[in-house]
């Protein structure tokens, strides 16, 4: 059984009563996210439904901006800014597209810009698949709410149900086995003083996908039993943290999830260390800044590029430690839906 056997009957159930020809065009902008408290490992791979729940912040204006058309003619052409999308990527969005495809013959042009500073190393496949499913919504008129369109994204990539919002939001994993209660949803807070920053360490493509990474992990790592409890303690704090504001416990509980998750695959057999020595030099900057009395705290995801968190006030210092950051104000600074440059 292929995975689209399996997505198949989800999307039906998304799509049923809905249109099926599409309009002329479709566009969408989803942003990019960054995990506070990480998924990482899937109960399901078909339909990307995680073992646990996790806790992210949307990135504001970096993200994915997406048009997609009927091309007229058989076969899909993707393209990333100007160019072909890498094949391995074009493989996956004509895949995806295969689930709501209206005629075997019938192709589609997707067309994907990412607002995201190239020069920051970071491309994100969760405001990619976040932004083709909204604008997949918009080309053939479906209406469908947000949590049938976090669900849908989420078949892209799991992590792409949390791009279809803004803001803090919360992946909750569910129990059925179709997933219809895994989606992302917005929690109610905003946090205008809020920073993150992007440091641009290594740009090339990562040799292990998280998709890879994470079934290694699951599969051989000795840590992996304690990660459910680890997240659920987390999940915990970071809410907690959130509605009262406290930035030392919401990055500290950030940083600590971050450093479990890499640890369980730094115990994977073979190990999995995406870490390179410029990252350990990263991580050593942040916890200097730290030692000085800084609440500058640090998150990574299955690559070698630590992202920072810290309060508008201590901007001024992180750029001053990292003079390539690219930092960004979720909740919009003084001017909303911007990052700060
Ligand atoms: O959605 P994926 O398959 O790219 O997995 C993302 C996994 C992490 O970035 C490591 C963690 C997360 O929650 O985003």
């Amino acid at each position: 059984m292929s995975p689209n056997d399996t997505r198949r009957p989800v999307v039906d159930t998304l799509l049923a009563g809905r249109p099926r020809a599409p309009r002329a065009e479709g566009a969408a902008f989803a942003p990019a996210n960054i995990a506070l408290v990480k998924y990482w490992g899937k109960r399901d791979a078909a339909l990307n439904l995680p073992v646990t729940s996790s806790l992210s912040i949307s990135l504001g204006e970096l993200g994915s901006e997406t048009r997609v058309a009927p091309a007229g003619r058989p076969g899909d052409t993707v393209l990333l800014g100007p160019d072909p999308a890498p094949a391995g990527f074009a493989a996956r969005v004509s895949a995806y597209l295969d689930l709501v495809r209206p005629a075997p013959d019938f192709g589609f042009r997707v067309e994907t810009h990412n607002r995201v500073p190239t020069a920051a190393g970071f491309a994100s496949s969760a405001s990619g698949f976040a932004a083709l499913a909204l604008a997949l919504d918009d080309l053939f008129g479906w209406a469908l709410d947000l949590p049938a369109l976090s669900i849908l994204a989420r078949l892209g990539s799991g992590s792409a149900c949390r791009s279809v919002f803004d803001g803090f939001v919360e992946w909750t994993a569910g129990s059925r086995p179709d997933g219809m209660d895994s989606h992302g949803r917005r929690l109610d807070a905003t946090w205008p003083a809020l920073r993150l920053a992007l440091l641009p360490i290594e740009t090339s493509a990562k040799p292990v996908s998280s998709r890879h990474g994470m079934r290694h992990t699951v599969e051989t790592s000795p840590l992996y039993a304690a990660w459910p409890e680890t997240v659920a303690r987390d999940l915990e704090s970071a809410r907690a943290a959130i509605a009262t504001r406290d930035f030392p416990r919401l990055g500290a509980t950030a940083e600590g999830n971050a450093m479990a998750m890499h640890a369980t695959m730094h115990a994977a057999r073979p190990p999995l260390v995406y870490w390179t020595p410029a990252t350990i030099a990263a991580m050593r900057r942040a916890h200097a800044l730290r030692d000085e009395g800084r609440a500058v705290y640090l998150t990574m995801d299955a690559g070698p590029n630590p992202k920072l968190l810290f309060e508008a006030d201590q901007a001024d210092a992180v750029r001053a430690a990292f003079p390539n950051a690219v930092i960004v104000a979720p909740f919009g600074g003084p001017s909303a839906r911007k990052p700060v440059a």
